[in-house]
């Protein structure tokens, strides 16, 4: 993926509050079985890499929607770990609310991710399963020492704006359906009222019912809370 790939829905130039430059995700190639076998030097060792992104650039302003679009396999889901922290970028720089986030670990980052949250492209690898729905949801908050009661009442809250009832929260992520899961994961991005939320394909598990009102129903819902989010 380049640069050219990305799609700017606002004219917005000002008042950005993520700008990433020139990030590059390399992975090396790994050595085949008989390289391994005979202990040779690693593929990586010669150069050979997957480009999973390449020189990547884009800013988001403030109330901004904004979708990065491209075939399966471009690097959308790699440049989304690489914004939330998730993955360190090979090169480049990721700034957020005017700070450089690129390579903030442990207390730094947890501080970033209050107002940096990520929906994921699978739900059903993103939630664990030993958790209740409750606790999934829960789970941001405590970190961020909400007291139990505001916790109950934020639940409900979000269980009630995703379109989930209040019983599912005692309830365990196997005992729903794509779509549903889909819902738990955002109503947990939302927990912490972030500023930016990255989603990676958020419909894509989304039931027919959600799926039928699609783009313009998750941008409205984000966009209410004068949040941006990113879609790819
Ligand atoms: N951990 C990894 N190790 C090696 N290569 C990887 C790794 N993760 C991703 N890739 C490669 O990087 C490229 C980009 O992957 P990525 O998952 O970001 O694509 P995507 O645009 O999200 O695709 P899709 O639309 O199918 O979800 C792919 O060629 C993929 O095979
Ligand atoms: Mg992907």
């Amino acid at each position: 993926m380049n640069a050219n790939e990305t799609l700017n829905q606002s004219n917005a130039t000002s008042g950005m509050i993520l700008e990433v430059k020139n990030l590059k995700k390399y992975y090396p190639v790994p050595a085949g079985f008989l390289q391994k076998y005979r202990k040779r030097p690693e593929a990586s060792k010669a150069g050979k890499y997957v480009r999973a992104v390449d020189e990547v650039s884009f800013s988001i302003g403030e109330s901004e929607i904004f979708a990065l679009v491209g075939e399966s396999g471009c690097g959308k889901t790699t440049t989304a770990k690489m914004i939330v922290g998730l993955i360190r970028p090979t090169s480049g720089q990721i700034g957020f609310l005017g700070k450089d986030i690129t390579s903030l670990r442990g207390r730094e980052l947890k501080n970033v991710r209050r107002n940096l949250q990520i929906v994921f492209q699978d739900p059903y690898s993103a939630l664990d399963p030993r958790m209740t729905v409750g606790q999934v949801v829960s789970e941001p908050m405590i970190s961020f020492g909400f007291s139990r009661q505001e916790r109950k009442a934020r639940i409900l809250e979000l269980l009630n704006e995703v379109g989930l009832r209040p019983e599912h929260a005692s309830r365990y992520p196997r005992e729903f359906s794509g779509g549903q899961r889909q819902r738990i994961g955002i109503a947990r991005a939302l927990a912490l009222s972030p500023k930016l939320i990255v989603c990676d394909e958020p419909v894509s598990a989304l039931d027919a019912a959600w799926r039928s009102l699609g783009f313009s129903a998750l941008p409205w819902m984000f966009r209410f809370g004068r949040r941006s989010s990113r879609f790819s």
